[in-house]
């Protein structure tokens, strides 16, 4: 039964979030902006520990956090999802990442092209409820650095995925254009490279935010890959992604996101200066990422100004003080340090 929506004085139904895949690291930021400023947002996600969520949130917050358990594969979940709870507004994040796309590619598919496709759908069908889509796509859409001859990767470069993630997040992008060429349905797709901070503890690119938990507790820790990397903390990127869902934007933009980029051992130096501890503990070996990690952000500069980019140092500082907070708390979950 769809609960019953209200109006302002503008005759405009209030906002309602809807975002999927938030008892995941990206997702649970978004949530966490969401309540801090006073929403009460609906979270679509198939695991429903809120660990996550938990570590961000106040008890108190967390009752303000509604979750529904749904397989995004599932169509009538997606569809009942929104139209029960008069959902303005999709923050769709649900998805795999490339190992686990790399190891079951069908699965990959499934959840990561038929689900995103499962949420364009519901959209359309109700337009009478749902303006815009805002969707994770991912830097991993670029080839490696190689195929874009080295330097900035400019905006408008060829989308020359090396991964079937990367090729499944195309294809995502493809299907909102059509969506909006042929239903008039906008969306904004995000690009992020590698994601930093609390809750980050899966994916090619976990190591940076893995090596701030395990100096944190005093673990040696080696990041699985070298070279170049574009590290955004997620702070930002949340605030991106709400940016975006009320900005008002029409047509199926594709933004490509820019947090600091440098190399691994940049990572490491500006660690040890915060964490000295981390210069016995944490180390960087293995081959460099199969994505460019030097992109061109000016389209999103141009629609959005004034996005906000937490320097490096502020963003590990934050991250390891609530990583000790957890700590003292008993509450720091470790099992994802594998090394
Ligand atoms: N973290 C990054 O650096 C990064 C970079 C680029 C793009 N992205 C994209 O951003 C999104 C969020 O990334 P994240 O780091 O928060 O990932 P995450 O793995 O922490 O969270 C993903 C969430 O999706 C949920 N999910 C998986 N399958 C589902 C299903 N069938 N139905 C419903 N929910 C399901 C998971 O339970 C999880 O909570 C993903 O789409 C990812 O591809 C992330």
């Amino acid at each position: 039964m769809t609960e019953a929506i209200s109006t302002n004085s503008t005759g405009h139904t209030e906002s309602r979030f809807l975002v999927t895949g938030a008892t995941g690291f990206i997702g649970a930021w978004i949530v966490k902006e969401l309540v801090e400023r006073g929403d009460r947002p609906w979270v679509f996600d198939i695991d429903t520990n809120s660990t996550r969520l938990a570590a961000l949130l106040t008890p108190e917050q967390m009752s303000s956090v509604q979750l529904i358990q749904g397989d995004i594969t599932q169509f009538k979940e997606v569809e009942c999802a929104l139209a029960d709870h008069g959902i303005t507004h999709v923050l769709h994040l649900a998805g795999i990442q490339v190992p686990f796309c790399a190891a079951d590619p069908l699965r990959g598919a499934m959840i990561n092209v038929v689900g995103t496709l499962n949420v364009f759908e519901a959209a359309r069908r109700r337009r009478d409820l749902v303006r815009n889509i805002v969707y994770a796509s991912s830097a991993a859409v670029f080839g490696p650095e190689e195929t874009y001859g080295g330097g900035t990767v400019p905006e408008g470069a060829p989308l020359l995925p090396g991964t079937h993630y990367g090729v499944f997040k195309q294809c995502n992008e493809g299907n909102a254009r059509v969506y909006y060429l042929d239903d008039g349905l906008s969306s904004v797709g995000l690009r992020p490279g590698a994601v930093y901070g609390v809750g980050r503890d899966r994916g090619m690119t976990s190591g940076p935010t893995k090596a701030i938990k395990a100096t944190v507790v005093g673990r040696p820790y080696t990041i699985r890959f070298t070279g170049g990397v574009d590290l955004q903390y997620v702070r930002d990127t949340a605030h991106i992604f709400l940016r975006c869902a009320e900005a008002g934007l029409t047509g199926a933009k594709a933004y490509t996101l820019r947090g600091d980029v440098m190399q691994v051992r940049d990572f490491l130096n500006c660690l040890g200066e915060i964490l000295p501890a981390s210069r016995a503990l944490a180390k960087a070996a293995g081959k460099a990422l199969p994505v460019s990690y030097d992109f061109d952000d000016s389209a999103l500069q141009h629609d959005l100004p004034g996005v906000h980019r937490t320097p490096l140092a502020e963003g590990i500082r934050e991250t390891a003080g609530i990583f000790q907070r957890l700590q003292r708390a008993g509450k720091l979950d470790t099992t994802d340090l594998e090394s």
